[in-house]
């Protein structure tokens, strides 16, 4: 009986037809997850933006979810709450599905590697594996300058792109940690700036046909 009220709440949370274009924030064990309520919040300022918001674990560390207005999936949801018995819906694919566009900021280095080589052990890198390449996959990288020039992560930067995933690059400031240099997630209204570019491609090309 839970279970199914626990789906009829995600096929309520995920239906609303006032929604025309629908991003999905995914959020990392980066410093930078602390401006996980400003991405949001600058999401829902676009008009018909939907916003939902997958966390890991380490990523909670970094914000109150009191400051973010939209629902918050994690590994919990998808293991704990939904999925009981094999009518249940699969929380990663339904998110997957309802989706226009994945936005992970922050990415930080375990995630980027997890991502590049495939793995796929929590609701985020579940989403990113079951991704329709169709959609538009973005991705902003944050860690601390000596990780960001560690040669690995340009191989699985690169490796990303690849896959057809789109690069916000990281930019050099003072970190958290008090180094100096690239690392940095991008700034928020640099994120907010290539988002409405593609809601933008995707209005263009549904008035097209
Ligand atoms: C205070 C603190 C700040 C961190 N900031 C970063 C960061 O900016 N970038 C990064 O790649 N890892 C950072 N880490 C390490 C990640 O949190 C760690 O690799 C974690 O396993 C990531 O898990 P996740 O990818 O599942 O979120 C930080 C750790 C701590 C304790």
């Amino acid at each position: 009986m839970q279970a199914d009220e626990n789906a009829s709440c995600l096929q309520t949370d995920l239906s609303s037809s006032s929604e025309t274009f629908r991003v999905l924030v995914g959020v990392t064990g980066s410093v930078a997850a602390l401006k996980l309520p400003l991405v949001v919040s600058e999401l829902l300022q676009l008009p018909g933006v939907g916003v939902r918001v997958v966390t890991t674990e380490h990523a909670k560390h970094f914000y109150d979810p009191a400051d973010v207005s939209v629902k918050i999936y994690s590994d919990k949801d998808e293991w704990e709450v939904l999925w009981t018995q094999r009518s249940d819906p699969v929380l990663h694919i339904e998110l997957r599905r309802w989706a226009d566009l994945l936005v992970i900021a922050p990415l930080d280095a375990n995630t980027l590697g997890k991502i590049a080589s495939g793995i796929c052990d929590n609701l985020l890198t579940c989403v990113v594996r079951a991704w329709d390449t169709s959609r538009p996959l973005l991705f902003c990288p944050a860690m601390n300058t000596a990780m960001w020039h560690h040669p690995i992560t340009s191989q699985q930067v690169s490796r990303l792109k690849e896959f057809g995933y789109v690069e916000i690059p990281c930019i050099s400031k003072k970190l958290v940690c008090g180094d100096e240099g690239k690392g940095a997630m991008a700034e928020v209204s640099t994120i907010i700036s290539v988002v409405k570019q593609y809601i933008q491609k995707t209005d263009e090309s549904s008035q097209k046909t």
